[in-house]
């Protein structure tokens, strides 16, 4: 069953009781992208916005980390309510195995996410503990750019993996430029949580924008 992740990152931010509603109501998940300024070029949002989704939502929360470090923060932000968090195995590289434990300890789900820059053969070592896999779509960094058409390669290399594995239950997610245009061949591809920030949010009616990636 393919789930449906709107990203904060584009929601109405004077507004974000009525964007956490319309998730409660019509999504999966809700996407929380942490922006630090270093690993990537831009500042999001941190602990008190998190903290504020987490007291309305009723929906999962999945804190996408886009930080040097991950390691320092990972337990503050499962305090503040994340039942998914990832963070960029570009940013840990050898230390991601013990981070990845760090996170499951804490009891959420751990995820490694990866650049489209950032074979996907680097992760490999590490899908026997993971419990999810983002693959970007877009570089890293901010919303509304253009899907990646090779990322559909790369998602269905790694779930191929999984599945070699024997782990079916690890989703794969993908991020960036996705929307009702691309849903289809995302899911064929492999993916079953799509991210999706300027095409819930920007549209006229976030609703069917959701419907029709669920359904596509
Ligand atoms: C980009 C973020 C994404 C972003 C997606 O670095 O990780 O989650 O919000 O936005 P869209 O769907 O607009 O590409
Ligand atoms: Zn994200």
């Amino acid at each position: 069953m393919v789930k449906i992740a709107p990203s904060m990152l584009s929601a109405d931010f004077l507004h974000l009781e009525k964007d956490v509603e319309m998730v409660n109501e019509y999504a999966d998940i809700f996407h929380l992208d942490i922006m630090d300024g270093t690993f990537v070029p831009n500042i999001s949002f941190g602990f008190p916005v998190v903290e504020a989704i987490a007291k309305a939502a009723r929906k999962p929360l999945d804190v996408h980390l886009m930080i040097v470090h991950p390691e320092k923060y990972v337990e503050r932000f499962a305090k503040a309510g994340a039942q998914y968090i990832s963070f960029h195995y570009e940013a840990a590289l050898e230390e991601s195995e013990a981070i990845i434990g760090q996170i499951q300890s804490l009891g959420v789900k751990a995820g490694i996410v990866i650049n489209p820059d950032c074979p996907v053969e680097a992760i490999f070592p590490l899908l026997p503990k993971v419990d999810f896999v983002l693959i970007m779509s877009v570089f890293a960094g901010f919303g509304g750019q253009k899907f990646i058409p090779e990322s559909l390669d790369r998602v269905w290399a790694v779930r191929a993996e999984l599945d070699r594995l024997g782990r079916k239950d690890v989703p794969v997610e993908i991020d960036g430029g996705v929307g009702p245009g691309n849903a289809a061949e995302i899911i064929r591809a492999g993916a079953e949580i799509l991210v999706a920030g300027s095409s819930v949010f920007k549209s006229a009616n976030p609703k069917e924008a959701i419907e029709a990636m669920r359904n596509a």
